[in-house]
C-alpha cells in the first residue's frame, strides 16, 4: 500500500515537473520572439534614422548650394547695374562735356598776337559796363566781358584793400575801335606802331578779356607802369583771379606791356605762376586744355 502511494507521489512530481519544464520553455519561447522582433525593430530605426540623417545631409547642402547661387547671383545682378549705372555717368559725362565744349567761345584762349586773326564781327557774347569807380576816366565807358568782370571786380576790390590803386584805362576793343586806334597810332609813329598796337583782328582787346591798368597817379600816360606798387602787386596776385601778363619782357611779338593783363582762367594762370612761363610760351594745343574750365572759381 505504502509502495502504491509513493508511485503515485513520483508520478505527481514527474507531472509537476514536466508542467514547469513546460511552462519555462513556452516562457523562454515567447522571450525569444520578443527579442527577436525588438531587434528587427531597433534595426528599422536604426535604418530610419540613417536614411532620415542623409535625407537632411543632402537637404542641407542643397540648401547651401541655393543660397550660394542666389547671393551670386544677386552680386551678379548688384554689379551689372553697377556698371550699367557708371557706363550711363560716362556717356552722361562725356556728353556734358561736348555740351559744355559746343557752348565754349574757343576764341577765349586762342593766342592773338599776330598769329591767329578775329572776325571783324566777334565780340563778347555779353559785355557789361565796368563801374566808374574802377576806371581812370568816367566820362568814357569801358566794356568787359560779363563772364570775367565777376574775376576783374574781386581782382580790383582785393588790390583797394591792399592799398593798391589799380585804374583801367583800356579793356574791350571792337574790331573798328582797334582799327581806328592802330590808324591813329601809325599817323604819329609810323611803322613804329606794330611794336605796341596790335592791327584790327589781332588785338586781345577785341575779346573782351583783357584790360590795360595805370594808377591815378601816372593818368592816361602809363609808361612807367613798371615801377609802381600796383603793377609788383599784379606780379604777385593777378593770376589768383585769372589774369596773366601777355607781354613780358624780351616777348615776341610787342614791347614789354607791364599794363596790360588778360583772363585766361584760373587754373591755366596758377600754371604758369607755378611753371614761371609765359602763355604765349605754350602750344595752342596745351592751352585749349584749360577753355572748359576757364570760369571755374
Ligand atoms: N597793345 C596790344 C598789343 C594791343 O593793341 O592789343
Ligand atoms: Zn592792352
Amino acid at each position: 500500500m505504502k509502495a502504491e502511494s509513493s508511485n503515485k507521489i513520483n508520478i505527481l512530481l514527474i507531472f509537476l515537473a514536466l508542467v514547469i519544464i513546460g511552462y519555462l520553455g513556452y516562457q523562454n519561447y515567447t522571450l525569444n520572439q520578443t527579442k527577436i522582433a525588438l531587434e528587427i525593430e531597433l534595426e528599422n530605426t536604426k535604418q530610419d534614422f540613417v536614411s532620415t540623417t542623409e535625407k537632411l545631409s543632402s537637404d542641407i547642402e542643397a540648401f547651401r548650394d541655393l543660397l550660394i547661387t542666389t547671393q551670386g547671383e544677386k552680386i551678379t545682378a548688384e554689379q551689372d547695374a553697377l556698371r550699367r549705372q557708371e557706363l550711363l555717368d560716362g556717356m552722361a559725362n562725356t556728353l556734358g562735356l561736348y555740351q559744355k565744349l559746343a557752348n565754349t567761345d574757343r576764341e577765349l584762349l586762342a593766342k592773338y598776337s599776330k598769329i591767329y586773326f578775329l572776325n571783324e564781327l566777334y565780340t563778347p557774347k555779353l559785355s557789361i559796363t565796368i563801374p566808374t569807380q574802377y576806371t581812370l576816366e568816367p566820362e568814357k565807358e569801358k566794356m568787359i566781358s560779363v563772364e570775367v568782370w565777376p574775376f576783374l571786380r574781386q581782382m580790383l576790390d582785393d588790390a583797394v584793400s591792399a592799398n593798391i590803386d589799380l585804374k583801367i584805362i583800356s579793356a574791350f576793343r571792337s574790331f573798328d575801335t582797334q582799327n581806328t586806334l592802330k590808324s591813329a597810332y601809325k599817323v604819329t609813329f609810323g611803322s613804329n606802331a606794330n611794336t605796341f598796337s596790335a592791327d584790327q583782328g589781332y588785338s586781345e582787346h577785341q575779346l573782351g578779356t583783357t584790360v590795360d591798368f595805370t594808377t591815378t597817379k601816372l593818368g592816361a600816360n602809363n609808361l612807367t607802369f613798371e615801377k609802381t606798387p600796383e603793377y609788383k602787386w599784379l606780379t604777385e596776385n593777378a593770376y589768383k583771379y585769372g589774369f596773366i601778363l601777355s607781354y613780358p619782357k624780351g616777348n615776341a611779338y610787342y614791347i614789354f606791356e607791364p599794363w596790360h593783363w588778360r583772363f585766361v582762367g584760373k587754373g591755366l594762370a596758377l600754371r604758369l605762376y607755378n611753371e614761371g612761363k609765359n602763355f604765349y610760351d605754350l602750344s595752342q594745343r596745351d592751352i585749349n586744355e584749360y577753355l572748359l574750365t576757364i570760369f571755374n572759381q
